[in-house]
């Protein structure tokens, strides 16, 4: 009898230390809503923090640097627990980030890297590979093209570590190909609007003479299938494509044969990042990059894997 109270004492201990415990805070800056990917990323990390019990407080960058930065001081102003940053850009978070570590406040980068001299001003970063997202996509095309012909390049946002890497990634490939050879390349800022639009120039200065595109993602590739139609051409096959994400649209084009090929990136982040983030905030010390492992999709894949794609 004496045993059987211990034991309740025992397991109830840890749930009333929990219930009195206030909720934590975290601010989550994000870059802005430039397409469904970065949609499914939000919600990711929202779903995430609701189900652990954080609040989040959400600022929307409207895709400036500047904005970002401005949500940063106030999340510091408002003296969060922890904060999530998806940079925009690579470079120029330096002195923000000191006025972050002088408020002693763990910060967690999401999905993008940054340039900055001194690494321990954040605690980690979760994020894919964007070296070997560019290069399996020129992998892929080599072989496709049997090694030569021409390729129209639309990239992503200037100064974005995935447009820089993607791009990186790519070109290092193509060396190994001299027949092979990017005769445009132009950002289409990670959107569909823009992706078309660039995509219409290319078509009117080069026309047929393109053999095939690489977009740093899926949304301007999707924009580019459009601009291709519309020149009276045939996507995915007058042109080859190879993007870069592994959205669930790009999945439906590939079966619909006008997308050739998808290399994978994965929004889906919240629970590693907000496992990240809980780590932190309790002072545990962090590896500095959680890589996440992407796959390829060339389109014959497309059909028994879009059951799957969950983005
Ligand atoms: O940083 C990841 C990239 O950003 C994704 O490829 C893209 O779709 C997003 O805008």
């Amino acid at each position: 009898m004496r045993r059987k109270v211990i034991f309740v004492c025992v397991s109830v201990f840890p749930l009333l230390l929990g219930a009195g415990a206030p909720a934590k805070t975290v601010g989550f800056s994000q870059i802005g809503f430039e397409n469904s990917w970065r949609t499914a990323e939000t919600e990711s990390i929202r779903a995430a923090a609701a189900e652990r019990g954080i609040k989040l407080a959400f600022s929307d960058a409207q895709g400036k640097q500047e904005n970002q930065i401005k949500a940063i001081r106030s999340f510091i102003a408002q003296k969060v627990d922890g904060i999530i940053l998806a940079p925009i850009v690579e470079t120029g978070w330096e002195p923000v980030l000191r006025e972050v570590r002088k408020a002693k406040i763990p910060l967690v980068l999401v999905d993008r890297g940054i340039k900055v001299s001194d690494p321990s001003l954040y605690a980690t970063l979760i994020a894919s590979d964007f070296v070997f997202e560019g290069s399996e996509a020129a992998k892929w095309l080599a072989k496709k093209m049997n090694g030569k012909g021409t390729i129209v390049e639309l990239q992503g946002i200037p100064g974005a570590a995935p447009a820089i890497d993607r791009k990186k990634g790519f070109e290092e490939i193509l060396k190994k190909y001299p027949k092979m050879a990017i005769i445009k390349s132009q950002t289409g800022n990670f959107n569909r609007t823009d992706g078309k639009q660039v995509m219409e120039a290319f078509l009117k200065a080069e026309g047929r003479n393109i053999n095939a595109l690489f977009a740093h993602n899926d949304a301007m590739a999707l924009g580019a299938i459009q601009a291709i139609e519309e020149a009276g051409m045939k996507p995915g096959i007058d042109i080859l494509i190879v993007s870069i994400d592994g959205m669930k649209e790009a999945f439906e084009a590939m079966i619909a044969g006008k997308l050739n090929c998808t290399v994978e990136c994965n929004p889906l982040l919240g629970q590693l990042v907000v496992n990240a983030i809980e780590r932190a905030m309790a002072g545990e010390k962090l590896s500095k990059w959680i890589k996440q492992n992407d796959g390829v999709f060339p389109k014959e894949t497309a059909v028994s894997a879009i059951g799957t794609r969950k983005y």
